[in-house]
């Protein structure tokens, strides 16, 4: 197989949660360019068909799923139109997430079950519905999204969210030990971990304070589009072939760096 060819997605259906917009947007962009056909799913109609509409303008197939993915019976329906639209569902995408900022110490009950039964409970209802379709083709790659944050904690001033960075540190435990249990069934399951990106999640960013938030990163500046496009079509593909149970740091070098000054 050429170099080419191990990018090539020609052929394959992906799934991306949380597809409509931000992050997941640019991922099920990138995978459509690779020539995969691509399922998109998130709560709101419009976003998801505005990107079936971009998808399908690239040449692919596409089709939008309007899911909650916090409510199981959604997620079963989901699961169950996706695999009549392609069987098994090659790529699985699980980007959807949302977080919830509060002082610590008074960390609200609700806000860490909101932000476990979307960010957890609903990627592993997702995964454990379109998991036996690859594990009886012999074949599949999942890819879940984390975050620095499962990896180094942060400031209250800066990161007030202990829901979000435990659940980011449950899924990489859940890629590593998946990969472990589908391996052996031709079922890769790896993780990319982002820093920040530019998306809803980066808004109340502006202005100097961005250009402050920036010249901390070594690459002095935040991701975007193509930086997670690349990384995210390379687990998918076969150039991944036997890469699994990894996860891929994507954060301009935030991880790397030892940050007193
Ligand atoms: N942006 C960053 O800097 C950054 C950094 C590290 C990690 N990440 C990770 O990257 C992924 C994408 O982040 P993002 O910045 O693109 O987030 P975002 O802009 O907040 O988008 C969240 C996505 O999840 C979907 N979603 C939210 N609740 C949902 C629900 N109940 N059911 C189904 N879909 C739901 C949203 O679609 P609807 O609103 O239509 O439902 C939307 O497409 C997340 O896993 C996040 O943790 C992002």
């Amino acid at each position: 197989m050429s170099t080419p060819q191990l990018f090539d997605l020609h052929g394959r259906t992906a799934l991306v949660t949380g597809g409509g917009r931000g992050i997941g947007r640019w991922i099920a962009l990138g995978l459509a360019e690779a020539g995969a056909d691509v399922v998109v799913a998130g709560r709101k109609r419009g976003a998801l068909e505005s990107a079936v509409a971009e998808i399908e303008a690239l040449g692919r197939r596409a089709l939008a799923l309007p899911t909650d993915l916090c409510v199981p019976q959604e997620v079963q329906a989901l699961a169950a139109a996706a695999l009549a639209f392609a069987r098994p569902i090659d790529i699985l995408v699980n980007n959807a997430a949302r977080t919830w900022a509060a002082p610590t110490l008074d960390y609200p009950l609700e806000a860490w079950d909101r932000v476990m039964d979307l960010n957890l409970r609903g990627l592993w209802g997702l995964t454990a519905a379109l998991a036996p379709a690859m594990c009886e083709a012999g074949r599949g790659s999942i890819v879940n999204l984390s975050s620095v944050s499962a990896r180094r904690g942060g400031f209250e001033e800066e990161q007030p969210v202990v829901a979000y960075s435990a659940s980011k540190g449950a899924v990489e435990a859940l890629t590593t030990d998946l990969a472990i249990k589908f391996g052996p069934r031709g079922v890769r399951v790896n993780a990319i971990a982002p820093g920040p990106f530019d998306t809803d999640m980066m808004k109340h960013l502006t202005g100097d304070a961005r250009a402050a938030h920036d010249a901390q990163v070594p690459l002095r500046r935040t991701g975007s589009a193509a930086d997670i496009q690349g990384a995210v079509t390379f687990l998918a593909s076969d150039a991944a072939a036997f890469v699994t149970g990894h996860t891929l740091v994507v954060d301009g070098g935030i991880s790397a760096l030892y940050p007193i000054r």
